[in-house]
């Protein structure tokens, strides 16, 4: 069978036993570690201080995500109604059917069957449900009725082709808003306006789409990965180092519509193929690729996929190729020790982008259908935050193997990422933020020439599922971006150390 050709050299399955640690007890022991000393500790929250400081004082406009959260947060009704409606308009084709959707559908109450519906939308229609039951986000009591009684009333004032007008005008200026453009050629052109004013050294083009549903859907985002590729390529000094330059982020579930740890064997005989394609023109290229980081479940196999490119002769020499790791996850420090080794069998060293992690609402409800031991994140934002900082440093620390990418919004992160970096004495590292995001805060720390930004390039209706990633991580009361720029949150507050809160336990 093709699977042969997996490798496994690495222990991956040892990172599944390790998938559903106790939380309590793996917190423990990465505060024995002491992954950031008490003045380094000291330090940051005095630097964090300044940066939340000095971004209010420039009193600079919101991001558009900063903004777009403060009118349509998701403790409000209208947040919530406008994504669910601005979702099922997209499938509709024409304007009459359009305005019978609204009418029929939404009117007659069959709104709740939809969004029980799993497969049909972003990120599952059910973390609705769990935020609507109250269970992670505190929402109001009115709004426990759901959105439809929302957009009843709404219909009811103003008549189906105006909400219908209204949610299309709506849909394009959030696609304006956090798509950098509709084709990579129009990114690169954005982008370079972007790099001269100092608000970006480098892109990462990200093709909008992923959970690829159907062989048609996964050839075409193959396609569009492919160009954009071609075009990030053209642009390219090849005798620049792959961290010098642009280049594109990869969904893997984009690319098959069987993108699941127990089709391990069909992915690799048939999915791998296209990865490697993909890889192959990145590499004749020099230019960076990396494999964004999707649902827990998928870990290992995207790992497994890694470890098969990473020993292709046709890749040898290539330090473009890179992951996403996800700080949330229970394994993700020793992700980072795995990849380490895997960098000594094959000489690659790889670019290994840390983000906390963007399916958190999921991951917890997905736990609880499948009756999981535990869950494989953590469930604290403090523990999350923690691991973040204890894996930078292990990245920081590994200069042969990684070259560190640091993706956050956060300006404690950044803080102390800037000052780990110093002790540790490895300046070569970037930051990353995603376009629409984190403006105001490179601007203040000076960083706006050093960051790399993570840039969605498609059309409109490919848009949603990531939006409401950015929503729901965002909406939550806990996010940083949600209090950022909020005169009435004290600066302290915004920057308290989470150390502190893992500290004192649950
Ligand atoms: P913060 O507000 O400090 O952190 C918010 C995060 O904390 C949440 O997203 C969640 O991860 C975590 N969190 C919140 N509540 C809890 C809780 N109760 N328990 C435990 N943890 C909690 N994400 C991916 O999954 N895959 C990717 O490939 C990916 N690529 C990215 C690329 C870039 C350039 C950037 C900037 C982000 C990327 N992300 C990706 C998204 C990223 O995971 C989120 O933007 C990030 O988690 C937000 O973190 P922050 O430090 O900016 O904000
Ligand atoms: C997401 O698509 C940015 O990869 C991250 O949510």
């Amino acid at each position: 069978m093709a699977d042969t050709l997996a490798l496994d050299k690495i222990d991956w399955h040892s990172l599944d036993r390790i998938k559903f640690a106790d939380e309590e007890a793996l917190l423990e022991d990465l505060l024995k570690q002491v992954p950031l000393s008490d003045d380094l500790r000291q330090a940051t929250m005095r630097r964090a201080l300044e940066l939340v400081e000095t971004a209010r004082a420039r009193g600079r406009d919101k991001g558009m995500m900063e903004s777009f959260l403060e009118e349509f947060g998701l403790s409000n009704a209208e947040g919530l109604a406008l994504m669910c409606l601005a979702e099922a308009l997209l499938r509709v084709p024409d304007a009459e059917t359009r305005d019978e959707l609204i009418a029929e559908k939404i009117r007659s109450g069959d709104w709740s069957a939809h969004q029980g519906q799993s497969e049909s939308w972003l990120v599952n229609a059910s973390t609705w449900g769990l935020m609507l039951t109250g269970q992670v986000i505190g929402v109001p009591a009115s709004l426990k009725k759901g959105p439809a009684s929302f957009i009843q009333g709404l219909i009811r004032e103003s008549g189906e082709p105006v909400i219908r007008a209204a949610m299309m005008q709506a849909m394009r200026i959030m696609g304006e808003q956090f798509v950098l453009g509709r084709t990579v050629k129009d990114a690169q052109k954005r982008g370079r306006r972007m790099v001269k004013a100092g608000d970006a050294a480098h892109f990462s083009f990200d093709m909008l789409g992923e959970g690829a549903r159907t062989a048609d859907d996964a050839a075409r985002y193959l396609k569009a990965y492919q160009n954009a590729i071609d075009g990030v390529a053209a642009e390219k000094d090849k005798s620049t180092a792959p961290e010098q330059g642009n280049g594109v982020s990869v969904k893997l579930s984009a690319l098959h519509p069987r993108y699941e740890a127990v089709n391990r064997a069909r992915i690799m005989d048939e999915m791998y193929p296209s990865v490697l394609d993909l890889c192959e023109r990145a590499a004749k290229a020099n230019i960076n690729l990396c494999l964004d980081a999707e649902e827990a479940d998928r870990l290992v196999l995207s790992l497994q996929i890694l470890e098969r490119l990473a020993h292709e002769p046709s890749l040898k020499g290539w330090n473009g190729l890179g992951l996403a790791v996800q700080a949330y996850q229970k394994r993700a420090g020793e992700v980072i020790e795995r990849l380490k080794e895997l960098a000594v069998q094959t000489g690659h060293r790889f670019m290994v982008r840390l983000v906390k992690g963007a399916y958190w609402d999921s991951e917890i409800k997905h736990a609880h259908i499948e009756g999981y031991p535990n869950f494989p994140v953590f469930t604290t934002k403090a523990g999350t935050d923690f691991n973040y900082l204890a894996c930078a440093r292990q990245m920081l620390e590994a200069r042969d193997a990684i070259y560190p990418q640091f993706a956050t919004h956060n300006a404690h992160s950044v803080a102390a990422i800037e000052l780990l970096a110093e002790e540790v004495g490895n300046a070569a590292f970037e930051f990353q933020r995603l376009h629409g995001m984190g403006e105001a805060l490179y601007g203040a720390a000076g960083l706006g020439r050093r960051v790399r930004v993570y840039a969605p390039v498609g059309a409109h209706k490919d848009l949603l599922p990531y939006l409401v990633r950015r929503l729901l991580e965002n909406g939550a009361n806990t996010s940083f971006v949600h209090s950022f720029l909020d005169p009435d949150v004290p600066a302290e507050h915004v920057v308290a150390d989470p150390i502190v809160k893992v500290e004192v336990g649950p």
